[in-house]
């Protein structure tokens, strides 16, 4: 199968869009063109770390790339934080290290075990586990939460309506060309995600949430086909 390219230095294979030593290095750039307001919720996700966190919590980051969310809310505090992230790309935990931050290798469709924490985030990643592996994490990570814990969860969602979910598509990839991406490089990543993604409408992503015992269930964020909660057990 050949590569095909998707930005930049960048290259995959169709239907087998993987986050390795091809996307790490450049995936703070490539995310940046690929997903609206991506500095915006780094910002809410490091902000609301000022609601749930106190001296010697525990804080982690499902799927946490490259490191830069536990960056931000590393920099942001003077408390005594653990800040762990997990996720199963080799590539991006070496990415996570050049920052000095503690990104552990984690199957997140194998996490059973999770520490008890005060805050956490799953930023974009999600949406990259088969269906029944994700229930299990999110039930499991709204069991490990403590009782006044917080979790900002961000998703690409599909929209709730065939027409609707048509336009906001299309805007989606307009707004990836605007950005610098070219026409093929879009599809390329269409073809890449196929079989790889398994977004959710809104309605079944807080439908997920509230079945683990998520009581608090506040949509955030939303621009296009991105929707972000802030989840209070
Ligand atoms: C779009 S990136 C997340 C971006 C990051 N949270 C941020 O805000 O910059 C998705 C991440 O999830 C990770 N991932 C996907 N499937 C995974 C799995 N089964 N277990 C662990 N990590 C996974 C990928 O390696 C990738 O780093």
């Amino acid at each position: 199968m050949d590569a095909i390219p998707v930005d930049g230095g960048i290259t995959s294979e169709a239907s087998n869009w993987v986050f390795d030593e091809h996307v790490a290095p450049h995936f703070d750039e490539h995310v940046r063109k690929s997903v609206p307001e991506y500095d915006r919720v780094q910002e809410l996700a490091a902000t609301f770390s000022d609601w749930f966190t106190h001296n010697g919590s525990t804080v982690l980051d499902f799927g946490a790339s490259t490191g830069e969310t536990i960056r931000r809310i590393r920099e942001r505090h003077s408390k005594t934080l653990d800040l762990i992230g997990f996720d199963n790309s080799q590539a991006m935990i070496e990415q996570a290290a050049k920052k000095g931050v503690d990104v552990r290798f984690q199957d997140l469709e194998r996490l059973t075990k999770i520490p008890a924490f005060s805050y956490g985030v799953a930023l974009y990643s999600l949406q990259f586990l088969r269906p029944q592996a994700r229930q299990r994490l999110v039930y499991a990570i709204a069991e490990a939460i403590e009782p006044g814990g917080g979790f900002f969860v961000v998703e690409k969602v599909l929209g709730s309506y065939p027409t609707t979910q048509d336009i906001i598509q299309q805007l989606y990839w307009d707004m990836k060309i605007r950005n610098g991406l070219t026409p093929v490089q879009v599809l390329n990543k269409v073809h890449a995600l196929r079989g790889c993604m398994y977004p959710k409408t809104i309605a079944e992503n807080e439908a997920e949430f509230r079945a683990a015992g998520f009581s608090q269930v506040e949509l955030v964020f939303k621009d296009l086909q991105f929707c972000g909660w802030l989840l209070i057990r």
